[in-house]
Formats: structure tokens, C-alpha cells, sequence
């Protein structure tokens, strides 16, 4: 149901919600294989601190934790009802948390609009809407928090922990996509799956991450439809310049906008409207999965670029040569080094090397040439960041290189200045791509892929240079 403008209660309520203080589990079944059992597990091993009351009238016991009959019967507060009982029972489970006044509910069971059963939907949301209990969903995989070790939901783990919230239409992505945060180290602090969103809406979701949220620094969103367009750009406009958002919009094709109504029950309408409300909005796009994670990594460990300026430092031409494609590409062209920094720069690379931007060092760099080089541009006034390339070779051990560029990259933090890089080689560089990324610094395998992330940081300067204009 569309939401009456961004509710004050829910941003309120969605403390509860996503750190709540004691969860109740409706449809805890004792069967192993049941989603509500999976769930009660899955709380229990990620390691929850706060309280958890498994509900179901057929169990007195649910993995060593008291079963009670109904939501009622709880001798506590609830912060936050889980739910996992099917459809038909929903409506009168709804009503029951209406009555113990629990301050918020997230409805796993599918079976709702996106099959056409919007009345009961409707008439569940009015329930909620009228005691001012949000509810997140239906058709959902639930909650997970890494901070407060919180797996709310049937996904198999906590993902990686870090900045970036992840909200998503999509829960089987959702499972997917915590899989690659431990692959590709892509840190989460929260995983935000909406489903239908019959009630709360990525606007308030937007609202609360942002100005309540100090866990999380970016938003990410993979995106099917909304039917509240105006509170999407009200709630990124107010997010402009504190948190940046970003946003893989799926849907766009003709075949595609017919899934998304039976995925979600959304409509995806048309790929002109939505970019052009994203650009008004300040949010950046996000092409695909990768390039929505690659984005998002770049922004939550790194400053904005606040100026067009980008060097390039290389050991592989080739490699170089790509990168200076993609920046013309994706909207930040290299320009010359400037002659002072060349003039210095010449210290750490053979006679041969090139100055020029792309910067070769050649393929006899060392990790020295790599600090020394980074420093020297880093201190420079008139470069704005850094896209650091190495190419693995026989003669240079990548961890030395990239302990040498976690060095340099602490003095650009200090000149507020963002520095992101391309590892390239196999199974050699994986180890240290890795390491990389947890001492936050962005890390890709494609000279492109770290040339987008770098234009993403810069997209977000201008960002907050258009935002400083507006205030001005
Ligand atoms: N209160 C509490 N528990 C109850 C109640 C009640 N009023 N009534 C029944 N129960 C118990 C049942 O007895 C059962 O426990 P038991 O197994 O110990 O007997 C338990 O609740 C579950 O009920 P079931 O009828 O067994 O339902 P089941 O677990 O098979 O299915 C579910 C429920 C998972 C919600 C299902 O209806 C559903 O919607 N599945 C799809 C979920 C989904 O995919 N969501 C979207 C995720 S996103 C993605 O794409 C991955």
C-alpha cells in the first residue's frame, strides 16, 4: 500500500526493527528443514545478544528455548516479530501484534501481491498502519545486522562487516550477495530485504540509514519499482551530501518489467523517469551487481574525489592504457601530470619510464617506486586521486607492494584524498587484493572496474559541490 508521505513513527520504529532488543519468531516450527526453525538457528548462531521468543502452539520447546503459544503470551516487550507462517494465518498473527503492541514486524511468507492477493495484503498493512507497528515485506528473506551479530532471516551467514547497507527487493539475491561480500570483502552492516514493501518503503529505510544509522556510511539499493517516487527523491535529497546512495535499478526491458510484477508485485516503469529522478536526486547509478557492490566498496572506504584530477600509476602499459580509456569513458579524462610532480616523479622509475599520466614506473617497479610515487602525488595540489595499477611480474612480491601502498595510502587520508586500486595476476595477488580491501582501500581486478569506482568517488564530489552551490 503506498505510504502516506516518510512517517516520522517508522524512522522511529525502525530502531526496533534493525537493532531490536528481544525478536519473536511466529512459526518456529520444530521441523529442521521449516524456514521459521532456520530462523530461530540462525539467531541463535550469529551470535544475538538480545532476547528470542520462539512462537508456535504445537511446541512447548524450540533448540533449547521456551515455545510460546502466541505472541501474547510473551512476558516482555518485543521489539521485533519475525514472521513464517503461512498466508491464510498471517492476518490474525498481525492482529495478535497489534494487541501485545510490538514495535515492529517482518513478514518472510510469500503469497501476497506479487500473486494478486493484494486485498489481504491491503487489509494486513491497514492493521499495522492503525497501532503505527511498521511492517517490513511481506515475501522476504528478514534482517541481518553484522554490528549487533544479528541473523534475522534463512540467508546462511552474517555477511562480511563493514559500512555499506544493503537494501534489497530481491531476497534470493540478497543470499547470493552475502556470499561475495566474504569472497570479494565487500563489508555490510546491514542486509535490508523489502519484498513487496506493502508498508515500509526504501524512502524511510533511506531516511533512518541515513540520519540514524552510525553504523553505516553508504546506502545500496537493488531496486525493482517504487510506487512512492516523491518520498524516494524527498529521502535522497535529504541524504545529499551525508551518505552517498547507490542504486541498481532493475526492470528496464519490456520481459523485465513483467517479472518484477509477479517477483515483487512492483511496477518498474520507465528507465527515462527513473535515471532522470536519480539525477535530480543525487544518487548515483549502478549498472549491474558488480558495478553496484564496486561502487558502493569505493564510497564506504574512501574520501570523495573533490576534484577532476585523477593520476594514474602503473607498472604495465597495457594496464595503463585501459584505465585512460575507462576514465574518458566514465567521465573523469586524464590530463598531463603536472610538470613539477613529473619533474619528481622521475625518482622512482628507471630512465625509461614515463611521467606522463598514465605514470609507468615499468615493470621493475619495486615497492619503494610505489610509495615514493603515490606520496609525491599525493602531496600535490593539483591531483584530486589516485588509481594505483599493479601488474603482477616474477621479479615483486605483492604483498611487499601492497603493505607499501597501505603506507602511502594513510598520508593521502590525511590530505583528504581518495587513492583506489587494480590488482592484477592470479591466485598470487587474490591474498593481497583482500588484505587490501580490510585495510580500506578499494581493491579491483580490471583497471575499468577500478577506474569506475574511482569516477563513482568523484561523482560524489561533485555531489557535494552541487549541494554546497545550493546552499550558498
Ligand atoms: N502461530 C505460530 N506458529 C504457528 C501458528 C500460529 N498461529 N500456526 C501454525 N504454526 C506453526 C506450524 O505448526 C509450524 O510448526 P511445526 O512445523 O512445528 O508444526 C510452523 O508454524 C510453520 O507452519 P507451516 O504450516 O509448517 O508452514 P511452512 O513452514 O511450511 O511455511 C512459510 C511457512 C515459510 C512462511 C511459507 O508459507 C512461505 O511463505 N514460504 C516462502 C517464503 C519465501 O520465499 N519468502 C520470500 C523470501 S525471498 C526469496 O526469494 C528467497
Amino acid at each position: 500500500m503506498r505510504i502516506p508521505g516518510i512517517r516520522d513513527y517508522v524512522i522511529e520504529k525502525l530502531q526496533c526493527i534493525l537493532n531490536p532488543r528481544s525478536i519473536a519468531v511466529i512459526g518456529a516450527s520444530r521441523d529442521p528443514n521449516k524456514i521459521g526453525h532456520q530462523i530461530v538457528k540462525n539467531l541463535i548462531e550469529s551470535g544475538y545478544k538480545g532476547r528470542i521468543y520462539p512462537v508456535n502452539p504445537k511446541a512447548n520447546e524450540i533448540l533449547g528455548l521456551k515455545c510460546y503459544a502466541s505472541v501474547k503470551d510473551i512476558p516482555d516487550m518485543v521489539d521485533l516479530v519475525v514472521i513464517s507462517v503461512p498466508a491464510p494465518i498471517v492476518r490474525k498473527v498481525v492482529q495478535e501484534c497489534a494487541e501485545k503492541g510490538v514495535n515492529g514486524i517482518a513478514i518472510i511468507t510469500a503469497g501476497f501481491s506479487e500473486v494478486g492477493n493484494k486485498k489481504e495484503e491491503d487489509e494486513i498493512v491497514e492493521i499495522a498502519r492503525k497501532h503505527k507497528i511498521p511492517i517490513l515485506g511481506p515475501n522476504i528473506v528478514g534482517i541481518l545486522n553484522s554490528t549487533y551479530k544479528m541473523n534475522a532471516s534463512f540467508a546462511p551467514k552474517l555477511p562480511f562487516s563493514g559500512k555499506i547497507a544493503l537494501i534489497s527487493q530481491s531476497g534470493a539475491l540478497i543470499i547470493g550477495l552475502i556470499g561475495w561480500t566474504w569472497l570479494y570483502r565487500v563489508g555490510l552492516s546491514k542486509v535490508i530485504s523489502i519484498g513487496n514493501k506493502a508498508d515500509i518503503d526504501f524512502s524511510e529505510l533511506i531516511v533512518y540509514l541515513t540520519e540514524k544509522d552510525p553504523d553505516t556510511n553508504t546506502i545500496a539499493i537493488y531496486m525493482e519499482g517504487t510506487d512512492a517516487g516523491p518520498e524516494l527523491v524527498e529521502a535522497c535529497r535529504r541524504a545529499a551530501g551525508k551518505k552517498p546512495i547507490v542504486i541498481l535499478k532493475a526492470g528496464f526491458s519490456k520481459r523485465g518489467e513483467l517479472a518484477t510484477m509477479s517477483h515483487t508485485g512492483s511496477m518498474a516503469g520507465s528507465a527515462r523517469i527513473y535515471k532522470a529522478a536519480f539525477l535530480q536526486s543525487y544518487v548515483i547509478q549502478a549498472e549491474d551487481l558488480f558495478d553496484l557492490y564496486d561502487k558502493a566498496l569505493a564510497l564506504s572506504l574512501q574520501p570523495p574525489a573533490m576534484s577532476d584530477r585523477i593520476l594514474v600509476i602503473t607498472n604495465g602499459g597495457g594496464a595503463g592504457v585501459l584505465a585512460t580509456d575507462a576514465a574518458e569513458k566514465y567521465g573523469i579524462p586524464l590530463s598531463d601530470t603536472p610538470p613539477d610532480l613529473a619533474e619528481r616523479l622521475k625518482k622512482y622509475m628507471p630512465p625509461f619510464g614515463s611521467t606522463k599520466n598514465p605514470v609507468d614506473l615499468t615493470g621493475q617497479a619495486n615497492e619503494d617506486w610505489y610509495y615514493g610515487a603515490i606520496v609525491e602525488a599525493v602531496k600535490h595540489p593539483d591531483v584530486g586521486g589516485i588509481v594505483v595499477i599493479y601488474c603482477h611480474t616474477a621479479i615483486t612480491d605483492p604483498m611487499k607492494i601492497g603493505v607499501r601502498i597501505s603506507e602511502a595510502t594513510k598520508i593521502a587520508r590525511d590530505y583528504k584524498k581518495p587513492i583506489v586500486v587494480c590488482f592484477i595476476g592470479g591466485r598470487e595477488v587474490e591474498g593481497t587484493s583482500n588484505w587490501l580491501k580490510e585495510q580500506g582501500i578499494p581493491t579491483y581486478p580490471t583497471p575499468a572496474r577500478a577506474i569506475k569506482a574511482m569516477a563513482a568517488l568523484r561523482e560524489y564530489g561533485r555531489i557535494i559541490e552541487r549541494i554546497k552551490k545550493r546552499q550558498q
